[in-house]
């Protein structure tokens, strides 16, 4: 049900209008409370109309101490919007939502599909100009964009962690899987249960 109310709402223009939620009823066979009940639970799914650029601000602790409070507060003041509101020209719609799993790279935003992370009022204002001329930055190599120029999750140092140049493969027992058999009991024994 899920994957149909995403597709449903990005087809609708970025929320979920009740005709829409009916036809999801409708192909997974059952009442559209059901598909109500989803729809009004998980934060992802809209149910009113939302800007072109829908920005989630995350203000879940590790965002809010490094500064989310700030972030929220440029974005406000810059778009002349409170939080949960649209800007009168249906450019942006501002929604102060809980941690996005981003935290290593707090304060961040989701705009859209896209993260953009470690973010200062300065960053944040020349995000938002991006939008308004269309143009929003492209996400990096790893699928976000930390807005200080650092390469995913890494720290001023760079890279300190995972150095090695070639996959680690583990060695495995050929013995163990002879003849692609494999006996329950053993694995019964191994897992402990
Ligand atoms: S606390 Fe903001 S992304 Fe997790």
């Amino acid at each position: 049900m899920i994957p149909l109310l995403d597709l449903a709402q990005r087809q609708s223009g970025g929320w979920l209008p009740v005709a829409a939620m009916n036809k999801v009823a409708q192909i997974c066979e059952v009442a559209p409370v059901r598909v109500y009940e989803v729809a009004s639970f998980y934060t992802m799914f809209n149910r009113t109309p939302v800007g072109k650029y829908f920005i989630q601000l995350c203000g879940t602790t590790p965002c809010m101490i490094c500064g989310s409070n700030d972030i929220r507060q440029t974005i406000e003041k810059h778009l002349g919007i409170k939080n949960g509101e649209t800007t009168s020209d249906g450019l942006f719609t501002l929604l102060e939502v809980e941690c996005l799993g981003a935290c290593a790279n707090a304060p961040m935003v989701q705009l859209n599909d896209d993260y953009y992370e470690c973010l200062t009022p300065k960053t944040t204002i020349e995000l938002l100009e991006a939008c308004k001329k269309g143009t929003p930055p492209p996400m990096g190599k790893w699928g976000s964009l930390p807005m200080n120029g650092q390469v995913s999750c890494e720290g001023p140092k760079g890279k300190t962690t995972l150095t090695w140049k070639e996959p680690i493969v583990p060695k495995v027992d050929p013995d163990r899987f002879k003849g692609g058999e494999v006996d329950p009991a053993s694995v019964k024994k191994h897992m402990a249960y």
